[in-house]
């Protein structure tokens, strides 16, 4: 496993691979990103893992400040699944002096994610587009956890002709139900016993649309019957949403519809969703 630092390297050692997978994070690993390099080396011969903590697509300090640097343990982890390439860039790096681009992606930025922390979608799609650039992979894998960053990375990737195809890995969960993420570390532990109560919420959802409940208020209204029961949640939103375009929907179709939910507990953000209409 070769670990480079520069813009430079990354293109040099990207060159060993005729095939490659991109998996993109911001470190502080775990089972859901190591699902992702596994899936991208099988599919892909060989897998690349990039380690950035984007300043850009936090809007909050205190958040980036806390955001858990774990290099060194992430680096042991990739060891066994056969990690060929691992990016580590610094901000410098990334963002010289003159640095001056960004890259909006239009309405489906907008909601959800979008209006509750103005200008990270900007920040994910312009670090996303150089990451992509820079190591130039056949494939760049993200987890459907953070399904309106793949959203927006899909329709930056299609606007802009990227040539790489965007594969999509479905979320990993914890054995009740809680989806992975860097950021279920700073939960309390009676914070964590509530924090289940997403998915709970998403799958009631999803059972009601299975058994032919159509209304878009009706299945918010139930998702956030269940996170009312969490007590230490402050529900950011509960959204019923088309899959592509991420706009509520007053009557789901047959088609399906993205149930989606932010809940806060304490100073931490989490996300989760699950598809109506597609799998678990
Ligand atoms: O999902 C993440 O970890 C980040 O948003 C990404 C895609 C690595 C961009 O910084």
């Amino acid at each position: 496993m070769k670990l480079v630092h520069t813009v430079a390297e990354a293109r040099a050692a990207r060159a060993a691979f005729p095939t490659l997978g991109l998996v993109p994070t911001m470190g502080a690993l775990h089972e859901g990103h190591l699902t992702l390099v596994r899936q991208a080396r099988e599919a892909c011969g060989a897998v690349a893992v990039s380690i950035f903590v984007n300043p850009t697509q936090f809007n909050e300090g205190a958040d980036f400040d806390r955001y858990p640097r774990t290099l060194k343990r992430d680096l042991e982890l990739l060891e066994p699944t056969g990690c060929d390439l691992v990016f580590a860039p610094d901000a410098a790096a990334m963002y010289p002096p003159g640095f001056a681009s960004s890259i909006e992606v239009g309405p489906v930025s907008a909601p959800l994610e979008g209006a509750m922390r103005p200008g990270h979608f900007a920040g994910v799609a312009t670090v996303v587009c150089k990451l992509l650039n820079i190591v130039q992979p056949t494939r760049a894998y993200f987890g459907q956890k953070d399904a309106q960053q793949l959203a927006v990375i899909r329709r930056m990737a299609a606007d802009l002709d990227l040539p790489f195809e965007i594969v999509a890995v479905p979320t990993v969960r914890e054995a009740d139900g809680l989806a992975l993420s860097s950021r279920n570390v700073h939960l309390t532990p009676q914070e964590r016993a509530q924090a289940p109560a997403l998915h709970r919420a998403l799958q009631l959802a999803k059972a009601a649309w299975g058994g032919g409940e159509r209304d878009g208020d009706q299945l918010r209204a139930a998702m956030k019957a269940v996170l009312a029961g969490a007590s230490l949640g402050r529900v950011e939103y509960a959204s019923i949403a088309d899959p592509l375009t991420l706009l509520e929907l007053d009557e789901v179709g047959d088609a399906g519809a993205l149930a989606s939910l932010a809940v806060r507990f304490g100073d931490t953000r989490l996300i989760d969703n699950l598809v109506l209409g597609g799998p678990d």
